[in-house]
């Protein structure tokens, strides 16, 4: 475990082992899913810390020009690397790559998440609208992807302690982004049935890993995340009846959602956290 840091950063890593500030310089954060929207800038507000290395995922790497012209400007900071979350395979092949690259993993960001698919897949309305395609596609994307990431980078994860010194106060961190309205507690209004219970899915995946975590005595804390109503091609054909005021910009979104994160400690492990902080009821 400690070779394979040695390896990737022969210079440095006898000096900043021990010291907290050091390993903050160290952080390696995976952004799954970040060819646009919440995810491209989470990159973006990363890649704008010293110190941060970046991986960041997507299906279609070819396409994901944004993300190409970070990369151009990240000084070798951002490595592209392809997953698609509703292909395994892809996943243990980018966890591998990781492993390779960095030798551990600080952070992981689960952002993929579908609504609709234009001219496919449009959210539920009516229980006759269900489809088991549109429910098959929506789980194995926001509910099956996330958790199966988030198995394949554990072990990354767990190297951590070692690598760049997670604790109890500064553990490795699995954020997924999860949403309001995957609270059974909180639905008043049902409809959007697949989007909606896809997230409760992703949920109960997640408080299962968080609970194996305490129990192992990991140094890593998952955590759930609403975003608020966000600016991006997932929101914008809802977002007439949502009040400016209530609309987020990314960048807002992400430094909310960020200083979360940066505050996440072992006792936060397996909550459920809207973007003000507030915890939100199951
Ligand atoms: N925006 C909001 O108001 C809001 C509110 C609550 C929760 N959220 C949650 O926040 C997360 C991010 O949403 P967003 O608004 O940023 O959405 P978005 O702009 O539509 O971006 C979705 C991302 O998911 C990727 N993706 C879709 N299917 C994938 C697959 N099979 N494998 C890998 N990547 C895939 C897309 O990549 P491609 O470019 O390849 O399609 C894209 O990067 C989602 O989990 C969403 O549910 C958003």
């Amino acid at each position: 475990m400690l070779s394979s840091c040695w390896r990737q950063f022969p210079v440095t890593f006898a000096a900043r082992r021990f010291t907290a500030a050091a390993a903050s310089a160290d952080r390696v954060a995976l952004i799954q899913g970040s060819s646009r929207g919440l995810g491209l800038e989470y990159a973006k507000q990363l890649l704008s810390r010293p110190g941060h290395r970046v991986i960041g995922t997507c299906r279609d790497p070819g396409s994901a020009h944004e993300l190409q012209k970070l990369q151009d400007s990240s000084k070798g900071r951002l490595s592209i690397v392809r997953l698609d979350v509703t292909d395994e395979q892809t996943i243990q092949a980018a966890a591998e790559e990781v492993s390779k690259q960095h030798g551990h993993l600080d952070l992981l960001i689960n952002v993929t998440g579908i609504l609709h698919i234009p001219g496919k897949i449009s959210p539920e309305t009516a229980l006759s609208r269900i489809t088991p395609e549109a429910l098959d596609v929506v789980f194995k994307t926001n509910a099956f992807g996330p958790i199966l990431t988030a198995k394949a980078f554990a072990p990354l994860l767990e190297k951590a302690e070692s690598c760049s010194g997670a604790s109890n106060e500064r553990p490795a961190v699995v954020a997924n982004m999860s949403a309001r309205v995957g609270s059974l507690a909180d639905n008043r209004l049902g409809g959007w049935y697949s989007y909606r219970s896809s997230k409760t899915a992703l949920n109960q995946l997640t408080k299962c890993m968080c609970l194996e975590f305490a129990r192992k005595h990991r140094k890593i804390a998952g955590i759930l995340l609403h975003p608020g109503t966000v600016d991006t091609g997932l929101s914008e054909p809802f977002q007439k009846n949502v009040k400016p005021e209530k609309l987020f910009t990314r960048e807002r979104a992400v430094q909310q959602l960020l200083g979360i994160i940066d505050s996440t400690t072992m006792k936060d492990n397996g909550r459920y956290i809207a973007w003000d902080g507030q915890d939100i009821p199951w």
